[in-house]
Parts: structure tokens; C-alpha cells; sequence
């Protein structure tokens, strides 16, 4: 299967996995914007082998308006990630797998998933074999920078002879949790131990914290997460010198994100974008009174009627084309 992360023009801009946020939504605004490749919210390999069908449509992506798409597992078990690996590549095709060894979150660390795998080195490289042997897509890795002795340059040592495509580094450790300073060093070294592609992860919110990530990290490029919330024109800002949005068109987006979310998930997604909608108005003149609104909204109407007494004078476009 065709590695995709080797045909980008670099610096590659790729929306990072966010758990209740990337969905296939999000992830086709992000693109259109220009993200170079969006990840799915993490997926429970053990899961996908109870055949949960909820779990499954976190998977599903939209096969014209998101590519590539990477969907991201998560697990603890090798015969898991086997089998969830090997039925998303059969019945989703994605372009691309990624595990997650990053997340700090402790209802996932319980179960002996994400970060904390870092610490157990044999364990993590069993579950990328195990990946890599159940699949021929490009298979990707997220971790931290350090989960306390282990740092990304131990892990990327115990698997440097298997065929991993790309690595995203959370420049922080898990101790940090997702915020506090970003380790651009050790994501520089990781370059020793790592011939793919190298994406560098944390605290990018703007132009300048992308160009000091890219300057002191050397990365192939980056992974971008909360810099998007609300602001999924980041990535056209990254190309684009002196970059300017205005209201309306700031608007105008967050309609368009709200007709998708409402057209892939019914009144499910309006109530899912509220929190989306609030981080739209984030900055504006009235943002406080706006968000009042918003975080009420039960139907696109809503959103729509609210949307158009802040462009009264503007004819709203809702027919939406999508790359
Ligand atoms: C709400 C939320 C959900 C997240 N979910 C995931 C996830 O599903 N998988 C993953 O690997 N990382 C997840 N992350 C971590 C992000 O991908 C990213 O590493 C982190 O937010 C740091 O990048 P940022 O500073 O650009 O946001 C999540 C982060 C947030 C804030």
C-alpha cells in the first residue's frame, strides 16, 4: 500500500487524534482548510473485537472529503490491536493506522492503554509488530516525550528496525499532562533513532509557535490539536503570509461546520457543536453574550438564526462544497 506520509510537500500540517473533537466533521472543515492528513478520535482496539458499533463509526470517514485519513487505536492487548487492525483495513480502508502510546487520560491508563505503555517497552513493540503484521497500510505511532524514565528516544530505539512510517511526538511528558513547556530537543534527537517522518506535537496555536516548532524540532512537520479548536483556518494561515479571516467568514465556517455535524448526526451533532460553536466566538467583541446562545442550541435553526442577526446584511451561503 502506498506510504502517503513520503508524498507531502513539507512542512506537513496534520490535524492531531482529539478524543469527542475530531470527528469526521471536524476533520472534513480541517481539510478543506488544507490539512495535509487528519486523525480519527482514538478507537478501542478490544473495542472493535466486541464488535461495538458505536466504537466502529468512529472509524468511519468521508472517502472523497478526508484524505488521507489515519484512524487511530487504542489498546493494551497485541491480539487486539491485531484484529482491529486487521478489520479496519478491510471494512473502513483508511489510508493509514496509528496507535496511541500518548494519551494520559486515566480511564485509558487503567486498562493499561496509551502512555503509560511507554513504559513497558517489550509490551509497546509486541503491539506494533502485531500492527504491522495485520495490516499493508502505513502504520504511525503518538507518544510522549517521556512517561517518567522512559523518554521517546528509548521507545523509538526498541522499535527502530520495524517498518514504522511516521511518529507524532508530544513534546511533553506525561507528568505534563497538555500543558507546561514542549521538549523541542528530545523531538530533535528522535531524528537519531527515526528515519520516517517526524511530526512534532504541542502548543501549536499560530504561525510563530509553528515556525519555533519547526525551527528548534527540525520535524518533518506538525500535529496540530487545540491550536484548531475554533480556528480550523490555522492550516490556510500556515501557507498564507499576513493571513487575514474576518468575522463574517469566521461566521460563515462555523455554519458550515455546524450543517455537516447536523447532516452526519442529526440533532446528536448540533448538541455535539455547541462546544465547537463557543470556541468559534472566542475573541469577538460580544463572545460572551454570543456563547450564552450557543451552548443552548438544540436544532440548526438555532444555529442558523443566530448566525444571521450577526450577518444581517449578508446573504448566508448553505450549500457547501466540500474538497
Ligand atoms: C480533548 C482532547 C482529546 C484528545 N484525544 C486524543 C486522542 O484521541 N488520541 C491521541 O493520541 N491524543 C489525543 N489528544 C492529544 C492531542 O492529540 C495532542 O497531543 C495534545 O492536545 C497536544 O497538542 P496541542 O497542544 O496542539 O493541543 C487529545 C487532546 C485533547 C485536548
Amino acid at each position: 500500500m502506498r506510504n502517503f506520509w513520503i508524498t507531502f510537500k513539507k512542512p506537513i500540517y496534520a490535524l492531531a487524534p482529539m478524543a469527542g473533537i475530531s470527528d469526521s466533521a471536524f476533520r472534513q472543515i480541517c481539510q478543506s482548510f488544507g490539512a495535509d492528513a487528519v486523525f480519527s478520535e482514538m478507537i478501542s482496539a478490544t473495542a472493535i473485537v466486541y464488535n461495538s458499533k458505536k466504537t466502529l463509526e468512529l472509524a468511519r470517514f468521508d472517502r472523497k472529503a478526508e484524505r488521507p485519513f489515519v484512524a487511530q487505536l487504542f489498546g493494551s492487548k497485541p491480539e487486539h490491536f491485531a484484529y482491529a487492525a486487521e478489520f479496519i483495513t478491510k471494512k473502513i480502508k483508511p489510508d493509514g493506522l496509528d496507535i496511541n502510546f500518548g494519551c494520559p487520560v486515566k480511564k485509558v491508563a487503567r486498562q493499561g492503554a496509551g502512555a503509560v505503555l511507554m513504559n513497558d517497552l517489550k509490551l509497546a513493540r509486541e503491539i506494533v509488530k502485531a500492527v504491522l503484521g495485520a495490516t499493508n497500510l502505513p502504520v504511525s505511532i503518538k507518544c510522549r516525550s517521556r512517561v517518567g524514565a522512559i523518554t521517546v528516544l528509548d521507545f523509538l530505539k526498541t522499535i527502530k528496525d520495524l517498518p514504522v512510517a511516521a511518529v507524532m511526538i508530544h513534546g511533553r511528558s506525561l507528568a505534563q499532562g497538555h500543558s507546561g513547556e514542549v521538549d523541542f530537543t528530545i523531538i530533535k534527537q528522535a531524528r537519531k533513532y527515526f528515519s520516517g517522518i517526524i511530526l512534532a506535537n504541542g502548543g501549536v496555536k499560530d504561525e510563530a509557535s509553528a515556525e519555533e516548532m519547526l525551527k528548534k524540532t527540525e520535524a518533518d512537520g506538525l500535529g496540530i490539536g487545540r491550536g484548531a479548536l475554533g480556528r480550523p483556518w490555522i492550516f490556510k494561515q500556515f501557507s498564507i503570509f499576513n493571513f487575514q479571516f474576518s468575522n463574517k467568514e469566521i461566521f460563515e465556517t462555523a455554519l458550515k461546520h455546524t450543517s455537516l455535524a447536523h447532516k452526519l448526526k442529526g440533532k446528536q451533532g448540533i448538541i455535539e457543536m455547541r462546544k465547537h460553536l463557543c470556541w468559534y466566538v472566542r475573541g469577538l467583541d460580544n463572545a460572551s453574550e454570543l456563547r450564552k446562545k450557543l451552548i443552548q442550541v438544540e436544532s440548526l435553526s438555532d444555529v442558523k438564526n443566530i448566525i444571521k442577526s450577526q450577518i444581517t446584511n449578508t446573504k448566508l451561503q448553505t450549500n457547501y462544497k466540500f474538497k
